[in-house]
């Protein structure tokens, strides 16, 4: 089976860390064995600790590992440390690997590591069966074509005017840039809930809509992971949703 890439996109603050960590959690529950990445692609980084990971790999890690006295890395190089190392470490998690982005000090501007990131995904997606991609808020990424290969691109916006203008935006742009299966929409920390009621934001499906949970935000201030939260908790709840909506 081809790799089913989920990307997670959105408005800045709407959620998608707290949703991209709850769905690698469900993942790892619906599919023990799978070999699972979980990719923070946010250069101001979260999701480790939504995860309860050390943020250990990172791309820029590996590229600057290799890079040392040459000029210009090797891609296939980069990939196959960068696979070796991510699998490695499999082993260490709750089932999944972690790779973050990294802090693109060497690379001088992030134009370069989100090149590196689009390569790595794409090339990274055939050792894995999922891969769930956390991204940077909004457009950026989508136009970089960082987000090219994602199979499954999950829109999430809270209830403000401006996170669906976000998400409608990303939707137009992806139609052209991304070669997505499915594309559905979350509405999180939803303060009033029945004021969603159309079944198709942005053009495309809602899949489902999370209410405001202290819990969540309580267990964010308390340093704990996803894996704290009950998983009858709205976020968690919410992910499984999504991901039985995608049929995943
Ligand atoms: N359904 C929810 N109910 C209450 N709090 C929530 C909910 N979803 C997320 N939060 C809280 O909102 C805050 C922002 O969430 P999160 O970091 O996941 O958003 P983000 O979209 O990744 O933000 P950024 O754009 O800065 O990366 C966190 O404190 C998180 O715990
Ligand atoms: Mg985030």
């Amino acid at each position: 089976m081809a790799a089913r890439i989920i990307a997670v996109a959105g408005k800045g603050g709407v959620g998608k860390t707290s949703l991209a960590a709850a769905i690698v959690r469900e993942l790892t529950r619906r599919h023990p064995g799978a070999r699972i990445l979980a990719v923070d692609a946010d250069p101001a980084v979260g999701l480790s600790s939504a995860l309860g990971v050390e943020a250990g790999n990172t791309l820029d890690d590996i590229r600057r590992s290799l890079s040392v006295g040459a000029t210009k890395t090797n891609p296939d190089e980069l990939l196959a440390e960068a696979r070796f190392r991510l699998l490695d470490s499999m082993a260490e998690t709750r089932g999944f690997a972690f790779l973050a982005i990294g802090r693109p000090e060497a690379a001088g501007c992030y134009c370069a590591v989100n090149g590196y990131l689009r390569e790595a995904v794409s090339l990274l997606a055939t050792a894995f069966d999922y891969v769930v991609i956390d991204g940077e808020a909004g457009i950026e990424q989508i136009n970089r074509r960082v987000m090219e290969r994602v199979t499954h691109l999950l829109l999430v916006t809270d209830q403000s005017r401006k996170g669906y203008s976000v998400i409608e935006t990303i939707k137009r742009v992806a139609d052209e840039l991304v070669m997505y299966e499915q594309c559905g929409v979350v509405v999180n920390r939803a303060v009033r809930a029945e004021l969603v009621a159309d079944p198709c934001l942005a053009g495309a499906p809602l899949l489902t809509v999370i209410g405001a949970d202290a819990r969540q935000t309580r267990n964010d201030v308390e340093g704990g992971s996803v894996f704290d939260l009950p998983e009858a908790a709205r976020v968690p709840r919410g992910a499984a949703e999504a991901l039985t909506a995608f049929g995943l």
